[in-house]
């Protein structure tokens, strides 16, 4: 670990007191120049360190720190967290750490993702420090039919920890993007990692991408947002991490009610596309296994498992 990792983790563990550049120097065995040259090169990566004479250093509270130790702090439950400033994709780097033998319980966290994955093959935009791209690994070795609720609990575990550290209130767009304004700020990817052999689900790799500051969106991305107020990433990834771990492992029923009254369409006039054809209907309710009940144009009804909807414009 370099001097400067160093120094930012000490003043991070100790962010309530002041700690002077002597007491950094014999802490890390190295001299008071080299920690005064740490210190600049943190300030000038932006991270805001306040230097007062005779009593020394203290991290502000205003920094956004994300790191894989920061992160670590606020999870309540034994995982590994694994950090990238920079990676492909974290869901892809999740697979590869399963097929590399990881049979623990972890989280890959990234600061960017240069090839970020969505679904039915579309990439997700995913630029540098604006938005927190996370997934979230577990083990249930169960049965597919079983594990298809996991994508409704990682949408619930979005939206409890955006209301947990914001004054927001975020809505639910069947099946699994989360939106504020009417616009999409997080978006989900749930993978199963099947066992041949058992014929079970051995592993779910659950990747979430929340925009937090993204301001511009290339074209062809349409409806999208970010959540736009003042939280720290390392909070919410933590915060989404807690809330996460606690409902893979509760039942459907503990949480689709909060689900429901999170939808945003129920009575909206949507489509789908059904053979290859637009398909118009309206959202009338979510049952109990998490399925959209919808009342077609010529009046039947049909229950929607998975796939795609459109809001119709009014
Ligand atoms: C979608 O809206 O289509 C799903 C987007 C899922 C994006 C997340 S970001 C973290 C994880 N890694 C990926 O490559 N994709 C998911």
């Amino acid at each position: 670990m370099s001097l400067k990792t160093e120094v930012l983790n000490y003043l991070c563990a100790h962010d309530d007191e002041y700690v002077s550049g002597e007491a950094l120097a014999q802490k890390f065995d190295k001299s008071r120049a080299a920690v005064w040259k740490a210190i600049k090169s943190l300030q000038s990566d932006g991270v805001h360190i306040e230097a007062v004479t005779n009593r020394g250093y203290r991290l502000l509270p205003d920094n956004d720190i994300f790191d894989g130790e920061t992160i670590k702090k606020d999870i309540d439950f034994d995982c590994r967290v694994v950090f990238y400033d920079s990676i492909d994709s974290t869901n892809t780097q999740a697979k590869r750490m399963i097929s590399d033998g990881a049979d623990d319980v972890f989280l890959v966290v990234a600061a960017e993702q240069t090839a970020g994955r969505g679904r039915q093959g579309k990439s997700f935009y995913s630029p540098a420090d604006t938005g927190v791209y996370m997934t979230f690994v577990v083990h249930p070795n169960t049965a597919l039919q079983n594990a298809v609720g996991i994508t409704t609990a990682a949408c619930v575990a979005v939206c409890r920890a955006i209301e947990k550290i914001t004054d927001i209130t975020p809505q639910i767009k069947w099946v699994n993007d989360v939106y504020v304004n009417g616009k999409k700020i997080c978006g989900i990817l749930t993978e199963a990692v099947t066992d041949f052999e058992t014929q079970t689900v051995s592993s779910v790799v659950i990747g979430i991408g929340i925009n937090i500051s993204t301001e511009y969106f290339p074209d062809g991305i349409e409806n999208a947002s970010s959540l736009n107020v003042n939280v720290k990433r390392a909070q919410l990834v933590s915060a989404v991490a807690n809330e996460l771990n606690r409902l893979v492992r509760s039942p459907f029923s503990d949480y689709i009610d909060y689900y429901r009254e999170h939808s945003m369409l129920i009575g909206e006039d949507i489509y789908f596309i059904k053979n290859g054809e637009k398909t118009y209907a309206k959202a009338l309710a979510i049952d109990s296994d998490g399925a959209l009940e919808v009342e077609l144009e010529n009046g039947e009804k049909e229950t929607l498992r998975s796939g795609e909807i459109t809001v119709r414009k009014k």
